[in-house]
């Protein structure tokens, strides 16, 4: 079903951001509410769900009126980076079209306006668990110290886990080669991934997230509290052969996309989608209810995925393809928010040129992809200047070493991905009863 127009007027909100910034990491408390003026949300909210089931038992989740707030929380996947961005893109690289950003619309567009909820979007591209937990030097509220307690909150997303199981170095080694010759082997850095999975390492944090989110919700005192937990989508169809003979990688002569590495990265991501649903298994064996809930929405991204049947890769036209190429467009509904502010409208003046001596340390302490790549690619480019972009010609090609956020979001959700993830999100909610 369509919003009508002035359901969408009245899914205006207000945004009030409360923002810091240290070492180029940004956490934002952001508070949705009706009806306010500064920000139109989901001006392109594809509207299918008017009234969104919620993760809620009891008598009170026919009343959607009754939702008074939810929190975000977790990595890039869920601050959808990309997304589209209205003004300027923050550190953290939080995207108008995440799936939490179109459940809140959808909830005030439910509530008719005449209600207000309280959305803390506090997700941050290149976040860990220890970043969830903790500031890395400690400088800066984690997203669990942002988190504001005193807010209504009635449930929690989260995604989390790509990050500490290294998914950056899986791309960089196996698909991009960001770094050219000193990017790794493919298969260390797969099997880094693999040990990392086997460890109790990230099991153990995950569960320290979730019992920390219980804690601060004070969750005895709020017996209908639960978090949503999203896991991760298969990149590529591995079953085709064109893509054998076909490459990403950065550089001349990138690696090819054959079908045996497509089928690897897609085992890597199932084993840490059954690692977290297992975590979460565990976790909620503790309570006589349910706390947490997974959501594998992977099945819902086949034929949406790279290397699809006749599709000659990279393919920047197909917006069947669910996730983001480099420097590629979003697939937003008639293109609203992608086209608000497009990448090369976002540069930064010149003088943050990737600096190939210096840049590695504060990448890395950021986490985010983007900025990763930039770096390596400008160390990559300082060692051997004669090393050419494979498509140089897509791009000018001085204009993207200033934008993180083009390399970053590769291997991301597009917004169309976002929205079927909200779709998978709302179909187990609706069975939770
Ligand atoms: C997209 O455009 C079509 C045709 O102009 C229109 O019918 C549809 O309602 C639009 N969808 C959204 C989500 O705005
Ligand atoms: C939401 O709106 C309904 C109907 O207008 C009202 O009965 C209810 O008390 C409101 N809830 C909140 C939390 O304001
Ligand atoms: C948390 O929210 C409450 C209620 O709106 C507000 O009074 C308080 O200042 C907030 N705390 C922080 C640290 O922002």
């Amino acid at each position: 079903m369509k919003l009508s127009f002035a359901m969408r007027l009245a899914a205006v909100l207000t945004f009030v951001v409360s923002s810091g910034v240290v070492s180029g990491r940004a956490f934002q408390q952001r508070r949705l509410i009706v009806p306010g003026s500064q920000y139109v949300i989901g001006n392109s909210v594809s509207g299918h769900h008017r009234q969104p089931p919620l993760p809620i038992s009891s008598a009170s989740s026919e009343d959607i009126s009754s939702v008074t707030g939810f929190i975000a929380l977790g990595d890039s996947y869920s601050a959808g980076i990309g997304t589209g961005v209205d003004g300027k893109e923050d550190d953290c690289r939080q995207g108008l079209g995440a799936h939490s950003v179109l459940i809140a619309s959808d909830l005030l567009a439910g509530q008719g306006g005449r209600n207000s909820t309280t959305f803390q979007f506090l997700s941050c591209t290149g976040a860990t668990t220890q970043e969830i937990l903790s500031s890395r030097d400690g400088s800066h509220d984690s997203q669990i110290d942002a988190f504001n307690a005193s807010l209504p909150v009635d449930f929690a997303l989260l995604s989390i886990g790509g990050n500490d199981l290294g998914f950056f170095d899986v791309m960089n080694a196996c698909v991009f080669r960001f770094y050219n010759f000193y990017s790794g082997t493919c298969e260390t850095a797969l099997k880094n991934t693999r040990d990392q999975i086997e460890s109790d390492e990230f099991e153990h944090r995950l569960e320290i997230i979730i019992m920390e989110i219980l804690d601060k919700v004070r969750w005895e005192k709020k017996p209908s509290f639960t978090i949503t937990v999203t896991g991760y989508a298969r990149f590529f169809n591995d079953a085709t052969d064109d893509c054998d003979e076909m490459s990403f990688g950065v550089w001349w002569r990138g690696p090819k996309l054959k079908k045996d590495l497509r089928s690897q990265m897609n085992t890597m991501v199932l084993t840490v989608n059954a690692k977290i649903r297992r975590t979460i298994n565990t976790i909620n064996s503790r309570f006589t209810k349910d706390k947490v809930i997974f959501i594998d929405y992977d099945k819902g991204f086949d034929g949406h995925r790279f290397c699809e049947e006749g599709v000659k890769e990279p393919d920047y036209d197909r917006k069947d393809t669910w996730f983001f190429l480099v420097g590629g467009p979003d697939n937003a509904r008639n293109g609203t928010r992608s086209n608000h502010i497009s990448d090369l409208q976002t540069l930064p003046p010149t003088s943050v040129l990737v600096d190939p001596l210096s840049c590695l340390e504060p990448a890395q302490a950021s986490g985010d992809w983007g900025r990763l790549a930039l770096c390596y690619m400008a160390m990559a480019k300082h060692q051997d200047p004669s090393l050419q972009l494979a498509r140089g010609d897509f791009i000018a090609e001085n204009s993207m070493w200033y934008v993180p956020t083009y390399y970053g979001k590769t291997f991301h959700p597009r917004s169309l991905g976002h929205e079927t993830m909200r779709n998978k999100i709302y179909e187990v909610w609706q069975r939770l009863e």
